[in-house]
């Protein structure tokens, strides 16, 4: 008995000693050797790698259509003015903010805002005063948007605002919240943790048509504000419809839809109910335009977003003008 238990003893002995010799090394920088490899390194496909597997040979597969993931809710307001406006009339923070949400947002907001918006919220972040963003962004101090309900801004990021992204699918709705607490709070020097929501804007219950048509019973059709007093048009130019067509394309379609009412009015139609000087300074000085012309501040009531410069030359806007008057129904 005495007998086998040393020689056991001697066996495990050798076992551990063998065992230590192959996984230890003299040299630091040598690993040493895996004995079960399969529970080290993983067998599963790293995500961008080929994977014969499939038919498209990606690893990397489309979430089932319908699934989101956790923590990201599904977000039934779009882009649309009317929908911004529910937004702020209907939704609030799922949780009472308190000071601890305000420094988080803080965190956020300088990570994922400040760049554009600047510390301030004034629209002077490195982006802007480098040049580097060739437009203005809102100035969160605004009035307008001092006085919006928190919901409002929460649309904003979560579905964007005309050149402004959207942040629904980077920042969960936890994160979102916490930015709005900290704009409404140390920007806007509003009340914290208050749970209000948005009115209704008489704006936007008007229909379109009766909008157009008390706008021209109320205001003389003028040229506006800005650096085109008269324009006449001529015969159609059709290399200028094309080019026109293209820069409306580029500069303007992540706010307006020929046809169809987006962020901004549909142009379509828009020679009828405007002068060509009044289309021309909308789009060459629209800051002054929704801020002072009389049908430019009844619009900005309606669309909630303001119209941005695009730093259009007056030949290109006069471009776009041509095409506008091409647009049909
Ligand atoms: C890449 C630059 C950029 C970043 C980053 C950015 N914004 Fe903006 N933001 C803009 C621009 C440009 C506008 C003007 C939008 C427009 O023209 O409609 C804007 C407008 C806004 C507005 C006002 C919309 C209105 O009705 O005038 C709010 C509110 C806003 N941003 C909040 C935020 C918040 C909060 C963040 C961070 C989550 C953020 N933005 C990040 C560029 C940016
Ligand atoms: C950031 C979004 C945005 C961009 C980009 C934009 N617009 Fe606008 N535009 C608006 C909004 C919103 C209005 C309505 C007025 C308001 O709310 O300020 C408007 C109004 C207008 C109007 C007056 C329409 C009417 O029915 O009287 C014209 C014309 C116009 N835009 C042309 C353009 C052109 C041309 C471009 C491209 C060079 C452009 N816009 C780019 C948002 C935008």
């Amino acid at each position: 008995m005495h007998a086998i238990n040393m020689t056991l003893k001697k066996t495990a002995l050798l076992v551990l000693a063998g065992a230590l010799a192959f996984s230890c090394d003299r040299h630091r920088n040598m690993p040493g050797w895996d004995f079960m490899p399969d529970m080290i390194y993983s067998q599963a496909f790293e995500t961008y790698t080929e994977n014969p597997v499939f038919a498209d040979s990606m690893t990397q597969r489309i979430p089932v259509y319908g699934t989101i993931p956790q923590d990201m809710a599904a977000f039934r307001y779009d882009v649309l003015p009317e929908n911004r406006l529910l937004a702020g009339q209907t939704l609030l923070s799922p949780e009472q903010m308190a000071m601890k949400h305000v420094f988080e947002g803080k965190k956020l907001f300088t990570t994922f805002c400040a760049n554009c918006h600047g510390e301030s919220g004034k629209g002077d972040g490195y982006l802007v005063t480098s040049g580097k963003l060739p437009v203005k962004v809102g100035d969160l101090t605004e009035e307008r948007l001092v006085t919006a309900a928190r919901g409002d801004m929460f649309h904003v990021i979560t579905v964007g605002s005309g050149l402004m992204g959207s942040y629904g699918a980077i920042l969960s709705e936890r994160d979102r919240w916490k930015i709005v607490e900290y704009v409404k709070v140390k920007i806007q020097g509003q009340e914290l943790g208050a749970r209000t929501l948005g009115g209704a804007n008489p704006a936007l219950s008007e229909p379109y048509e009766e909008f157009e048509a008390r706008i021209a019973r109320e205001f003389a059709r003028t040229s506006g504000l800005g650096p085109v007093t008269s324009l006449q048009l001529g015969a159609l130019n059709q290399s200028m419809v094309t080019e026109g067509a293209e820069l409306f394309r580029a500069k303007c379609s992540s706010c307006h839809k020929p046809t169809k009412k987006y962020v901004g009015p549909a142009p379509v139609g828009i020679l009828e109910r405007r002068d060509p000087a009044w289309i021309m300074n909308m789009i060459l000085n629209p800051e002054e335009m929704v801020s002072s012309d009389p049908v430019g501040k009844e619009l900005l009531k309606r669309y909630l977003a303001p119209m941005a410069n695009q730093n259009l030359t007056e030949d290109e806007a006069r471009k776009i003008v041509e095409y506008f008057r091409t647009l049909e129904k």
